[in-house]
């Protein structure tokens, strides 16, 4: 999945992660929220921002639908553009670990395979995958967007969960039922 120029050398800097966590007082993390659309990932990780924010710590979120604005706007939904589209993020997520940050993530990122790849991006220990679970049903029911209500008269293709597969994580770190707790509730197992 990944691809490496040619003729490109990697040009070590003066300060280590370690430095900049010592200096930031936390170490870096990349929380990655995977689930429906509507499940809850940017409402979680938005919250959660607030409140590592106002502790002190250097946070930061990515989320699907403000990429898709700019760095990620020339890509689709097909499998083929989900995939370089979480590439892309990915690869984005760990400069910021690098960085320092802690790096909150909002992907669908709908199978196994694509939150394996990120997964391999980052230090053991580093990347915790949350599991925002939510019943289909739930999250039709919510449609935030009102975007399900087009995905089923038809005017969406390969919509998640509607004309596309959503593979339930398996190993998830986290997993945070949206449908029975309330957002303090899911964010208060976050450690
Ligand atoms: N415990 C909960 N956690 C998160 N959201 C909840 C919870 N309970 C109810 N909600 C509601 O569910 C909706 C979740 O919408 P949100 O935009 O966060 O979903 P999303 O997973 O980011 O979807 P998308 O993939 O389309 O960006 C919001 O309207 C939110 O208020
Ligand atoms: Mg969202």
């Amino acid at each position: 999945m990944d691809k490496m120029s040619e003729n490109v050398v990697w040009y070590p800097g003066k300060v280590s992660l370690e430095e900049r966590e010592n200096r930031n007082g936390h170490g870096a993390a990349c929380y990655w929220f995977t689930g429906l659309s509507g499940a809850g990932k940017s409402t979680l990780a938005r919250t959660f921002e607030k409140k590592l924010f106002d502790e002190g710590r250097q946070v930061f979120v990515i989320d699907g639908d403000n990429v898709r604005h700019g760095l990620n706007g020339d890509l689709g939904f097909s499998a083929e553009d989900r995939e370089e589209n979480i590439r892309r993020v990915g690869h984005m997520a760990r400069l910021m670990f690098d960085a320092g940050f802690i790096v909150l993530c909002c992907f669908i990122s709908p199978t196994r395979a694509l939150r394996e790849h990120v997964r391999g991006l980052f230090p053991q220990g580093r990347f915790n995958e949350v599991h925002v679970n939510c019943s289909l049903e739930e999250c039709i029911r919510r449609d935030p967007k009102g975007l399900y209500k087009k995905a089923i008269a038809g005017e969406i293709p390969d919509f998640t969960g509607i004309s596309a597969v959503y593979e339930e994580p398996d190993g998830a770190e986290y997993v945070l039922d949206t449908a029975k707790l309330s957002v303090e509730e899911c964010l208060n197992r976050l450690k």
